[in-house]
């Protein structure tokens, strides 16, 4: 019996892995520990998004080396794949990918029961290292999924998230008909099937994260207004609202794409609200494009925007091909901008 601690770093998705981590550990005996000050190991699991949050990986495994140089440090997460060297203070690699999903998760009773959908993405928007650090996507069954819920709920939870890189193409990888939509084409979704087979159950609420703007269908639409359960908070990533830089991005779709959408969603679903992913000074927006961005956050009226100052990932496209050039002052500035509009106003 060991005492772990373990440090989840990142989006749900790596929560939601985290909570398997532990149910991996539980079967060998271990017991877990809040502070890694009483831990004989400690398992990071780590992410990869932005340089600084790789950098606080590395910082806490020197903290916790420092403070205790017998302790084993297991690295779990994006960090694994992508990692060429040996990491100082690392004393075992654990690949996500060897964390069974048949594994019950042991999950926070605090709140929402997490359920991965799918892992991995396919869709290699140029600034993002995620496609590259796991992998493609690839879905769960079905049946596992509503098998994995109902576990949840016999346990008392009243709310589900559902989660994926981009939870619209769930079970396109089975590889049913074809469709196409928004520039990225792709076959057939299983998501809106998925969703109304979770929602029909006696769930509270039933969220999902991530959707994008491309294989946001109809049919998902139709599924979403007949069921008063699902969340009417929808996270609806757009990036940029400049055409240009959306293209630069390979982002698949326009700013009046992403509008049309929106205005489409808010038809059919009346008492909706969004919220966003954006990412500020990505090479090439200039203050017209800016302007862009500002416009769309007006038109859709966001309840919250997740404001992301674009930094370069070593082995992305829009690295290797674009220069950084906007200075990290005009980057705050145009972040100040955003704030005041969407978030300060929304409090
Ligand atoms: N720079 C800044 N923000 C990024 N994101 C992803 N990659 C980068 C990057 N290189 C943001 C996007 C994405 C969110 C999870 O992180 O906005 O939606
Ligand atoms: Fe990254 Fe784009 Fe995939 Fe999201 S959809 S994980 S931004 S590549």
């Amino acid at each position: 019996m060991k005492k772990i601690f373990i440090k989840t770093f990142g989006c749900a998705q790596n929560e939601s892995d985290s909570e398997r981590v532990k149910a991996f550990f539980a079967e060998k005996g271990d017991v877990f520990v809040e502070d890694w000050k009483e831990a004989d190991k400690a398992v990071i699991n780590s992410c990869v998004i932005r340089e600084s949050a790789e950098n606080r990986v590395y910082g806490l495994i020197d903290k916790i080396k420092k403070f205790n140089p017998k302790i084993e440090i297991i690295l779990t997460g994006c960090l694994v794949p992508i990692t060429k060297k040996k990491i100082t203070g690392v004393d075992q690699m654990l690949p996500i990918k060897e964390i069974s999903f048949d594994l019950e998760p042991l999950r926070d009773k605090k709140r929402a029961a997490l359920v991965t959908i799918s892992s991995g993405c396919n869709n290699y928007c140029s600034y993002c290292i995620v496609p590259y650090a796991r992998g493609k996507e690839i879905s769960r069954k079905m049946e596992d999924i509503l098998k994995e819920v109902d576990e949840a709920m016999e346990k008392g939870f009243e709310e589900v998230v559902l989660i994926g890189q981009n939870v619209n193409s769930y079970g396109a990888d089975f590889g049913d008909e074809s469709s196409v939509s928004m520039g990225k084409k792709r076959i057939k979704s299983l998501f809106p099937k998925l969703l109304e087979e979770v929602a029909k159950r006696a769930l509270k609420k039933v969220s999902f994260i991530s959707s994008n703007p491309w294989d946001f269908s109809d049919e998902l639409i139709e599924v979403i207004a007949k069921y008063p359960n699902i969340d009417r908070l929808l996270h609806l990533p757009f990036q940029s609202g400049d055409d240009k830089v959306l293209k630069n991005m390979n982002r698949g779709y326009s700013k009046e794409e992403y509008l049309d959408l929106v205005s489409k969603i808010k038809k059919h679903v009346p008492d909706v609200r969004f919220s966003t992913d954006i990412i500020i000074g990505f090479p090439g927006e200039d203050e017209k494009a800016f302007q862009n961005t500002v416009d769309v956050c007006k038109k859709v009226g966001f309840e919250i925007a997740y404001l992301n100052k674009y930094s370069p990932r070593r082995g992305t496209v829009s690295a290797k091909l674009y220069r950084d050039e906007i200075p990290m002052a005009e980057k705050k500035r145009r972040w100040n901008v955003l704030n005041e509009l969407v978030n300060k106003k929304s409090e």
